[in-house]
This record gives C-alpha cells, structure tokens and sequence, in this order.
C-alpha cells in the first residue's frame, strides 16, 4: 500500500522527542493506559461493546487487566513505530503481528472513527502527563509516529481465512 511504501521523513529529534515523554510516563504507565482508555469512552461510549472482555465482565472497567494492557500496547507500539520510523522510514512490526493485529481489530469491529477518537485521548493523555515536556512538536511526532502504524494495522485489516 502506499501508506507502507512511501520513505517516512521522521527525523531524528521526532524519535528523541517521543523516546524521551515515553521514559517519563513509563514508571506510570498502567495509570496513564487506564486513563487513556476512560478518556476514549467517555467520548465515545458505544466503542466499550468492541471489546468482548468488558461485555460480560463483573469486574468494573477501571479495574479490568486486560483493558491496560490494551492501553499499554497502544503506548508501547506507538513508541516502537516512531523507532522504526526513524531507523526505516517506515513501520515494520513483524509480519505475522501485523497480520493478527489487523484481522483481531477487523473481527472486533473497529473502524476509522476508532482510531480517530484513540488518536485524540492519546495525545490527550500525553499533554496531560508531561505537562513540562508538551510541545507542538512532541505532538506532532506522537501523532505521526501513531498514524503510521495505524496504517500499517489498517492495511491488513481483513478476514484472515
Ligand atoms: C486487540 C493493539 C487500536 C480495539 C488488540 C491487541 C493488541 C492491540 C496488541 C491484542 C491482539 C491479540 O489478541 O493478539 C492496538 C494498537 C492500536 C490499537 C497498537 C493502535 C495503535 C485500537 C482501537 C480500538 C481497539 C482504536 C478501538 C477503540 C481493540 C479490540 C481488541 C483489540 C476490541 C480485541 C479485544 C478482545 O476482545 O479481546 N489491540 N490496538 N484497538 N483492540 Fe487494539
């Protein structure tokens, strides 16, 4: 797809600026995840159904394991794509993840309008947990470096057999 092909410019002071806020919320990263999380269903409630270990569960939301490590997944790969970014110019999860990845969120139902709101609560949450740090340009790498591995993911959204 061209999303993939095309050389990414992400410049070597997007990745610093990305490593650098990410070490700083790493020690609070279960709190910053679950945070993200009630951020995006706040605006967007419906987007809770999507996932099958919230829909029967009796635990409250806030306390369910499996909904931080979704959020620290987020966090964590987005971290990894600015990387890679920077080392490759483009994203390159391994191959099969990207393929789970892909056909897990197009199972689930999610869509664009997902991915957008996900995009705002993280940028969101970013701002908020490094306050000192937060600049147009650290804004800028986290979204680049988050809409390029949502474009990986998105381009092996389909059934897989
Ligand atoms: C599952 C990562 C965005 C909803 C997963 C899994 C990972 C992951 C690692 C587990 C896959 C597995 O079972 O092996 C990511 C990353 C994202 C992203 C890196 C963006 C950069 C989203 C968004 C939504 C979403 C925007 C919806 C708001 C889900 C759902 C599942 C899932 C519903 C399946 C959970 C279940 O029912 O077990 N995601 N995700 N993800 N993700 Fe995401």
């Amino acid at each position: 797809s061209p999303a993939l092909d095309a050389t990414i410019c992400f410049t070597e002071e997007q990745e610093a600026l990305v490593v650098k806020s990410w070490n700083s919320m790493k020690k609070n990263a279960g709190e910053l995840g679950l945070k993200f999380f009630l951020k995006i269903f706040e605006i967007a409630p419906s987007a809770q159904k999507l996932f099958s270990f919230l829909k029967d569960s009796k635990v409250p939301l806030e306390k369910n394991p499996k909904l931080k490590s979704h959020a620290m997944a987020v966090f964590v790969m987005t971290c990894e794509s600015a990387v890679q970014l920077r080392k490759a110019g483009k994203v390159t999860v391994r191959d099969s993840t990207l393929k789970k990845l892909g056909s897990v969120h197009y199972k689930s139902g999610v869509v664009d309008e997902h991915y957008e709101v996900t995009k705002f609560a993280l940028l969101e949450t970013i701002k908020e947990a490094v306050p000192e740090m937060w600049s147009p340009e650290m804004k800028n790498a986290w979204a680049q470096a988050y809409d390029q591995l949502v474009a990986a993911i998105k381009s092996e959204m389909k059934p897989s057999s």
